[in-house]
Formats: C-alpha cells, sequence, structure tokens
C-alpha cells in the first residue's frame, strides 16, 4: 500500500480495467444494488450494457476532447496456467524462472558463520543466520541516493518473517531413539528462539536479473526471540504487562511467531503474532486463568519444550510474560540500531497480517484477521491523519501510536442465502458497548489486552479462521480475507458461543454456519470481500459477498464450490493474499497435500491469481513436496516477485511419504528422505524464491 509504489505502466495500466470498474461504479451509484451483482460473475453477462453506458455519455469527465489511441491493456490473468504436482519442485508458467534465495541457515553478513548441513549450528552461530520457516515478506527499495526508502527496483531491503521452526530438520538428533530432541538444553531453546522472528536483508539486482544478497551491508540484521524491543500504546506499562525482569512493563525480549506482515507508507515493516501461545507451558500443578484459556495457553504448548529450560516461557514463573506476545510489531529497516515497537493500539490476537491503508480522508487503517477457528477480523483505525507530502514524516511515524480498534460483524443482509450481506464495525473502547468495568473491563489497555473478550462481549462475527486481508489499491474500500477452513461449526441446533465472562476456551465455540461463513464443515475454506460503505476505509459499515468458496466442482449441494472453481484452478486452504499495485489479487495456499479424497488432484500448495473484477482463478506456481506458500512481495516495477516457500519436507499424509516414515524422530535419522529442496542432497529448508520472466516484462501479464 506504499505510495511510493510506482506502476511502471502507470499509463496503460488503467486503460481497460480501471475504466470497466469505474463504469461499474457509475452503474452502482445508478442502482447501488446492483453493485454486488455487477461485481459478481454476472458482472461478465452485463458488458454490453455497461459498453453502452460508457459510449452514450458516461465516460470519464478527463476524456479529452480529441480522442487518443487507448494504450493496450495490461491483462489481468496473462499467463499459462500450470497444473498440479506433487514433485519435490517448483512449478511456475511458462516463460518465468523461479531461483531459491536465503534459505534458512544463510550467513546474515560476511561475519556470520555458515550453515550446516548437518544442522550442528549453535544458538549464536543461528542468532547471526536467516531463520526458519519464511513468511510474510516486503521488498523496500531505496532512494536514488541509495541511503533510504524509495522506489527503486534494483536495490532494497527485503524483510522477513521466520514463523515457527520445523524442530525434526532445524536441530541435529540427539542419541535417543524415541526422541530426537532428547536431552532438550538452554542451549536448543536459545537456538529455537533464534530461529524465529525477521531478517532484514540488503538485496541487489544484477545486470542479468538475478538477485544476490549485499554480504557487508550495514542494514544487514537478524531480529529474533530474545531481541530487545519496545511495548507502545494504550496497553503499555499496564500490570498485566509487567514482570519482575521488566516492572515498567514496556521493555520485552523478542517476538514470536510472526506470521504474515504488513507494509507502512513511511517505510517500516510490520510484523504479526501469530500462535505466540504455544511456546508457554507450565512445571508442576497450574490454574488457569480465563485469559489464558480464551488465549490457548496449555500446559505443554506445542512441544517446544522451552518452559522446561527458560522460565520465561514457563507461566507458574513468569505469569505475565505470555501478555507481551500476540501483538503487531513496527520494525524500521532503514534504521539498523532502532529497537522494535509492540504496537499495543492495534490490539492482541492471534494476528495473521496487517494490511495498511491510507483512508482517503487520511485515516491510516489497519486490517488484521486472528487466526483461530471462530475468531474475528478487525480493523484499526488512526486518531491521527497521514501527511503526504512528507511520506517518512517524524508525525506519520506516530500514526500507529494512537487510535480506534474495532471488529467485525457479518450480517445476512436483505435476502438470506445469496452469499453476500452487509455488515457493521464494532469499537472496542472502553466504557462503550458492555466493555465497562460491571463487566470486569478495567482500561482501554485491559481491553487491548483482552481484545478477544471485548470482541465476544460486543457481539462480533466468529469467522472461519482469518487469515490474510488484501485491499484493492486500485478499488478504494475493497477488502478481501481468507478464510483457510473450519471444521468447529456445530450444528444449527446446537450451537455455541464464547462466554461474555471471558472465561471460554480458545477454539471451543460451535457457531452455527452462517451467511458469511455457510459450511457446517469447511473442509476447503472460502475468500470473502467487503466494500466498506463510500469506499472510506474508515467507515463503519460495509457490503461483503462471497469471492470463491474452494472444493471440488464434482460436489454438489451444501459443500459445493462457486462456480469459479473448475477442475483446473483446484486447490483448497487460501491462507496467503495480497494485491499486485495493478489489481491482480495472488492467493497462496496452505492446505492439505495428500492429493487424494476431498482433496484429489489438488496436489502441493501453491499459488493462483485471482481477477477481482471477472472473479476468473488461474493457477500461476505450484509448491515442493510439503511445503506451504505464503508472503509475496515485489520491486516497484513489478519485473521481480519474491515468494517464499514455508516449511518444505512436512510429511504429513503427502502420497510420497517416504516408505520407512514412522515419526519426527525418524525423519531427524533420516532429512532427506522426502524432500531435498531447495538443494539436492541436503535436508529441506525454506526459502525464498525469486520469480521474474525471461524476457524481463511485467509479472502475471
Ligand atoms: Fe501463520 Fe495463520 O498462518
Ligand atoms: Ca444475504
Ligand atoms: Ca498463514
Amino acid at each position: 500500500m506504499a505510495l511510493s509504489i510506482r506502476d511502471d505502466d502507470g499509463v496503460s495500466n488503467p486503460s481497460s480495467n480501471r475504466h470497466l470498474d469505474a463504469v461499474i461504479d457509475r452503474a452502482a451509484a445508478l442502482s447501488p444494488n446492483r453493485r454486488n451483482l455487477l461485481k459478481s460473475g454476472l458482472g461478465l453477462a452485463a458488458l454490453p450494457f455497461l459498453g453502452g453506458l460508457a459510449a452514450c455519455g458516461g465516460g470519464d469527465d478527463s476524456t479529452p476532447s480529441t480522442p487518443t489511441p487507448p494504450a493496450a491493456p495490461e491483462a489481468r490473468l496473462g499467463f499459462q496456467a500450470v497444473g498440479t504436482s506433487t514433485a519435490d519442485s517448483m512449478l511456475v508458467p511458462a516463460g518465468y524462472v523461479a531461483t531459491a534465495f536465503l534459505p534458512w541457515g544463510t550467513p546474515i553478513n560476511q561475519l556470520a558463520p555458515a550453515w550446516n548441513s548437518a544442522a550442528t549450528n549453535t544458538a549464536d552461530d543461528q542468532e547471526q543466520q536467516v531463520g526458519d520457516n519464511h513468511d510474510g515478506m516486503t521488498f523496500f527499495g531505496f532512494n536514488a541516493a541509495g541511503n533510504g526508502f524509495g522506489d527503486r527496483s534494483d536495490e532494497g531491503l527485503l524483510v522477513m518473517n521466520h514463523e515457527y521452526i520445523n524442530p525434526e530438520y532445524f536441530y541435529a538428533p540427539g542419541n535417543d531413539p524415541t526422541d530426537w530432541l532428547a536431552p532438550f538444553t538452554y542451549e536448543k531453546a536459545r537456538k529455537g528462539q533464534a530461529g524465529h522472528g525477521a531478517s532484514v536483508v540488503h538485496v541487489r539486482r544484477g545486470s542479468d536479473g538475478s538477485w544476490t544478497q549485499v554480504q557487508n551491508s550495514p542494514y544487514n540484521r537478524r531480529i529474533h526471540g530474545n531481541t530487545p524491543m519496545r511495548l507502545q500504546g494504550a496497553a503499555a506499562g499496564e500490570a498485566a504487562l509487567q514482570t519482575s525482569a521488566d516492572p515498567s512493563g514496556t521493555q520485552v525480549l523478542g517476538m514470536l511467531n510472526n506470521c504474515g506482515d504488513g507494509r507502512t507508507p513511511w517505510g517500516t515493516f510490520l510484523t504479526c503474532e501469530e500462535n505466540f501461545n504455544g511456546y508457554f507451558g507450565w512445571n508442576g500443578a497450574h490454574t488457569s486463568t480465563p485469559l489464558e484459556n480464551r488465549y490457548g495457553v496449555s500446559g505443554s504448548g506445542f512441544g517446544y519444550r522451552w518452559h522446561t529450560v527458560d522460565p520465561r516461557f514457563d507461566v507458574n514463573a513468569n505469569a505475565n510474560e505470555v501478555n507481551r506476545f500476540g501483538w503487531i510489531v513496527e520494525i524500521d529497516p532503514f534504521n539498523p540500531g532502532s529497537q522494535p515497537i509492540k504496537r499495543t493500539a492495534l490490539g492482541r490476537f492471534k494476528h495473521e497480517n496487517a494490511e495498511l491503508v491510507v483512508a482517503t480522508n487520511g485515516r491510516v487503517v489497519v486490517y488484521s484477521g486472528d487466526d483461530e477457528r471462530n475468531e474475528y477480523i478487525y480493523k484499526f483505525v488512526s486518531s491521527g491523519t497521514f501527511d503526504r507530502a512528507n511520506p517518512t514524516s517524524a508525525s506519520n511515524r506516530r500514526l500507529l501510536e494512537e487510535g480506534t480498534l474495532y471488529v467485525a460483524r457479518f450480517d445476512a443482509g436483505a435476502t438470506v442465502g445469496d452469499n453476500m450481506g452487509s455488515g457493521v464495525w464494532l469499537p472496542l473502547v472502553f466504557g462503550e458497548n458492555g466493555l465497562t468495568p460491571a463487566n470486569g473491563f478495567t482500561s482501554q489497555g485491559d481491553v487491548l489486552i483482552r481484545a478477544r473478550q471485548a470482541a465476544d462481549r460486543v457481539g462480533a462475527t466468529m469467522m472461519d479462521r482469518p487469515e490474510w486481508v488484501a485491499a484493492n489499491p486500485t478499488r478504494p474500500g475493497e477488502v478481501f480475507i481468507t478464510l483457510t477452513n473450519n471444521n468447529r461449526r456445530g450444528s444449527s441446533a446446537t450451537p455455541t458461543s464464547n462466554a461474555t465472562d471471558g472465561s471460554t476456551t480458545a477454539g471451543s465455540a460451535r457457531p452455527a454456519a452462517d451467511e458469511a461463513n455457510p459450511r457446517a464443515n469447511n473442509v476447503w475454506g472460502h475468500i470473502v470481500r467487503w466494500n466498506e460503505t463510500g469506499g472510506d476505509a474508515t467507515a463503519l459499515s460495509f457490503d461483503w459477498d462471497i469471492f470463491v468458496l474452494a472444493g471440488q466442482p464434482t460436489v454438489t449441494g451444501g459443500r459445493a464450490p462457486s462456480a469459479n472453481i473448475t477442475l483446473d484452478n483446484l486447490f483448497n486452504s487460501p491462507d496467503g493474499l495480497a494485491f499486485d499495485s495493478s489489481g491482480r489479487l495472488w492467493i497462496q495456499t496452505d492446505g492439505s497435500f495428500a492429493n487424494s479424497g476431498d482433496f484429489q488432484s489438488m496436489g502441493n500448495n501453491q499459488m493462483l491469481v485471482g481477477d477481482p473484477v471477472t472473479r476468473e482463478i488461474r493457477r500461476f506456481l505450484v509448491g515442493p513436496s510439503g511445503c506451504e506458500i505464503t508472503g509475496i512481495t515485489w520491486t516497484p516495477d513489478r519485473r521481480t516477485m519474491f515468494v517464499n516457500v514455508q516449511h518444505p519436507g512436512e510429511v504429513g499424509n503427502h502420497p510420497n511419504r517416504p516408505a520407512g516414515y514412522v515419526d519426527d524422530t525418524w525423519l531427524s535419522n533420516n532429512p532427506t528422505s522426502f524432500s531435498q529442496w531447495p538443494t539436492a542432497g541436503a535436508r529441506p529448508r525454506s526459502a525464498t524464491v525469486v520469480v521474474r520472466r525471461t524476457d524481463g516484462g511485467l509479472i502475471g501479464t
């Protein structure tokens, strides 16, 4: 969303695509109920009507009196679809190349130790090497002088998240035939913490179009699970954020489970703490609090074992440490000495990504989904307004300090069962809507720390695992979200919701299927779109519709996919989602790669492109065995695209799972048995992929 993103086809690009959109908007203005209809597949049938409207005087006000020949339109899906694949390799369309870049373990600079293919690097080594499980990622071009944020496409900073680690590949196995992690030590915990976080890497394009890391750059930086950072905003300093190591409640070590990302127009990176609860546990007896329950804190977490050797992650030893995670963190990549800042005004939950939009009125809006079954979609609206004349000004850099957090309620609208409706944004403001002392809320900081309970109280809509949010840069107010899957909706006869006293265990509610989440068992996931009223991202109401229901087109009835799913674009579990600057919707998947049963012929995880106007979806890329595709960014000229391949080698129920596979201990001792991506002969590693066209052209056109 950065204002500095320059579309080098800025003249030709708006031609037919934006013109069509503008015509639809005008037609919708004449008859507001037509908008969703026109934007659905029915819009295609309406094209002759639209053409007539444009031709009879509804054209652009800016149309010159002397007609100029229209520039060639930029095709939205201008590439040849690829098929599915179960191979341990990367598949891209004809005319494209994909090259692995910056895999886990890459030395962050020329002083850092080399990666050891036996996974014997130490915690100190890992703090100086690219982390594991690459995820959300942004390319920040340099300015012309090469000393700050700008629009260059040949050199810049690639900033990426490292969401978690795959212990079966991350650690060299010990001697215990039943437990490769034994003995688990403080050194192993520290190495794991160092594999998390983010990397800032100075990258440069060569004359042949290939990209290299600038090894001796002062910008190269690792931020990890022990990097000092600051808590800021209304929750900073709250009693629930104070610990014995930090009585101020404002200084925290590290960020964890950084999933999706966002970028600001002032040149900073937003990184989102998602499943932070999984790193905490307790030793000995423990009675869980409602807050721990509601955020899914449990005795052994996700099995990382950190709490057994590092008291910071033992809830019995440090009850409040867990409350210092679950935030959106802002990082200034152009200031390597700066401390990352956890922006508490944006709320505490399992943030997927952070999609930032500068609204027409200048306020900054950040959308973020809470990725758990039956959780909510939020948006933050800044109190201050963006100074467009001075994008990197000090005042712009403070816009995420203060504002209002809202949560979404999706209503059925005038007609039930038509996959569209209306909705409202409900403010999470202390003292309003029941967020009062009488109901246990003590301050705005408390509301932000317990955002899930606050959202329960105000009556937000539980969604099918909200993942990435993406706002269309070519259509103000149009926003999409992936709802990846959900197997925890109750029957309509016995629905349950979260208790308003905040005591409900995370993920335990069983709401009925509803208009925006229409499947009782959402195996394949779907994508919802909303249009903020008046195209204003700060509006408090919206219209919504379902852009796609994934699935098998041979299935009919309540599980049937939408009409834009065909045998040629099968996928499941949409997750990563982003628009390029020309309005293409890139859809990444993190689902079942079983390639059988419900997932027959879907193959490995993949990336597709959606046309938001026609709803057509076409497959662009398929990843190697056992991976997820997540994270995407472009150079401003859109001639290089960076995509992340996360956790290649995750065996699951992949059809090529090795015959001898028993469990993760077996895999740890046979680390090249399933996937060797991206380096033949070596254990699989998460990595970035650089995608280019062989003719150097615009990606996707
Ligand atoms: Fe980190 Fe919800 O994916
Ligand atoms: Ca409806
Ligand atoms: Ca994800």
